[in-house]
């Protein structure tokens, strides 16, 4: 096959051709979820950015649709959201037909008498999506600032009073900005949040919502999402997230670690992290839930090495969704993900392993797969590893190894195939990741050309891009140092 249709995914999000980026726009309306995002209509590497635009029943089987909003000569449009505006506050709309509307970043081009600027603008929809017009006010928030974007936008329920909140970067500051309006269309500036934690790179993409503490709706904490490029923990793009309080008027972190500017890395691994791989970046979340679920997107890649990934006519993928929970973890909150959608085809070949022992070595599974979802529970014991082999062949594979020394999970992808398009390509990934009860429980998503793995019920996830060949689809599990105990394997095929 073509490296177009050998890493294609089977339950992934990609444009059928040419590039994207960032999710962006991610809103759910009368039973369709709608994924803009960064697009290129013109070819697989960046520029001409335009949003895409796909949309599902389930947030898995998604259909792409024409480009929503395509750049002109005068602006580029670049990333942001969308909200359902109900009331029709904007007037953008009527009461009878409320407009959806984007907020989007206009990059201007050297045609435009902004050149040089980023500026937030709106677009709406008023077909629940199909077709887009720009509003002619645009832009509605200017700060005469050449690095101001990616606006994301919700209501803010207050009890007394109630807006719309736009959270924002000034990525070269390494900052959030906050602004609120009754209209979408007028801007009135609340705060400003930053630099804190991870620092190493532009703040990019932010993200601002509530959520509960395992469950409790009395006791709830505000998550700010801020990717950063480069400075990510794996190296290169990442998201790093803060939880703590929003009034209304100001985010105040309760987890902030470093702050300033100054920051050596050292304490990188202390920070809030959504993904600990190389490739889960610009994730932000979707509005208009019907029923408060909090659920995100990731774009499926690195800036370190974006345009050189060897996938033909299409570029880049979509993460699974995830939907994002908040959890008690030893006197911290901390995030907790899980991927939604995939739970197998219906025709699925499946395999399935009860307890056994695991004798020290590597253990072939007769289970093959390019695609599949593959839970696995340990208790290692007195082993020094264990793991699992995935996309296994002659010509490479993918380790997924626990140390339990170490306390540390590992992703290995410096031989899972096509590793050589790129310097910064091969790596390896590491989180730390206690046992519970003695146990590590993984849950991975494999597909075509990406790995995504969920320990311990999603406190800590690894994503990453691998490009193996078409017979790597072999799979094993393994201990070292002494025996480990399996207490369950369960693989669903694709
Ligand atoms: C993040 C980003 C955004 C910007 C967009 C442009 O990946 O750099 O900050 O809006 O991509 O495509």
């Amino acid at each position: 096959a073509s490296l177009t249709d050998q890493f294609r995914p089977a339950f992934h999000y990609t444009a059928e051709r040419n590039w994207l980026n960032d999710p962006n726009g991610l809103v759910y309306l009368n039973g369709t979820y709608h994924l803009f995002y960064q697009h290129n209509p013109f070819g697989a590497d960046w520029g001409n950015m335009s949003w895409g635009h796909a949309t599902s029943p389930d947030l898995l089987h998604w259909e792409e649709q024409p480009v929503a909003i395509p750049c002109d000569e005068q602006e580029a449009i670049f990333s942001g959201s969308a909200v359902f505006d109900e009331h029709n506050t904007s007037g953008l709309g009527t009461a009878a037909n409320p407009p959806l509307v984007a907020i989007y970043t206009s990059a201007y081009s050297h045609a435009s008498p902004l050149a040089g600027r980023q500026a937030q603008s709106l677009a709406y929809s008023l077909d629940e999506g199909r077709t887009w017009t720009k509003h002619q006010g645009n832009p509605v928030l200017d700060r005469a600032s050449a690095d101001f974007r990616d606006p994301k936008v919700f209501w803010y329920d207050g009890g007394g009073e109630s807006y719309w909140v736009m959270v924002a970067v000034e990525a070269v500051q390494r900052q959030v900005v906050l602004y609120r309006s009754a209209d979408l269309k007028s801007w009135e500036y609340l705060s400003t949040f930053g630099p804190a934690n991870a620092t190493g790179g532009v703040w990019e993409c932010p993200d601002l919502f509530e959520l509960p503490v395992d469950g409790n709706p009395r006791d709830t904490r505000w998550v700010l999402v801020v990717n950063i490029n480069p400075g990510g923990i794996a190296g290169g793009s990442a998201g790093q997230y803060f939880v703590g309080e929003f009034d209304g008027v100001a985010f105040r972190s309760g987890s902030t670690v470093t702050e300033g500017l100054q920051e050596d890395g050292s304490r990188m691994r202390e920070y809030g992290w959504l993904d600990w791989g190389r490739d889960y970046y610009a994730a932000v979340s979707f509005s208009n839930m019907p029923d408060g679920r909090r659920i995100m997107i990731g774009w499926m890649n690195n800036w370190d090495y974006a345009g050189s990934t060897p996938t033909g006519e299409w570029r880049s993928a979509m993460s699974l969704p995830r939907e994002v929970t908040l959890t008690r973890l030893d006197g911290r909150v901390v995030l907790r993900q899980e991927a939604i959608g995939y739970s197998g085809e219906p025709d699925a070949q499946g395999f399935r392993l009860g307890p056994r022992a695991v004798p020290p070595g590597v253990v072939e599974l007769p289970a093959s797969a390019a695609a599949a979802r593959i839970d696995a529970e340990f208790h290692p014991g007195s082993a020094t590893a264990v793991g699992l082999v995935l996309h296994a062949g002659d010509a490479g594979r993918t380790v997924l190894t626990y140390d339990t020394r170490q306390g540390v999970l590992r992703l290995d992808r410096r031989e899972s195939g096509m590793t050589g398009f790129h310097e910064a390509f091969p790596s390896v990934e590491a989180v730390a990741v206690p046992l519970q009860d003695g146990r590590l429980r993984l849950r991975v998503y494999l597909d075509r050309c990406s790995v995504e793995v969920f320990a311990q019920d999603g406190l800590a996830t690894i994503t990453d891009l691998v490009f193996p060949t078409e017979a790597s689809t072999g799979m094993a599990i393994f201990a070292e140092g002494e025996g480990a105990q399996l207490v369950a394997l369960d693989v669903v095929g694709h």
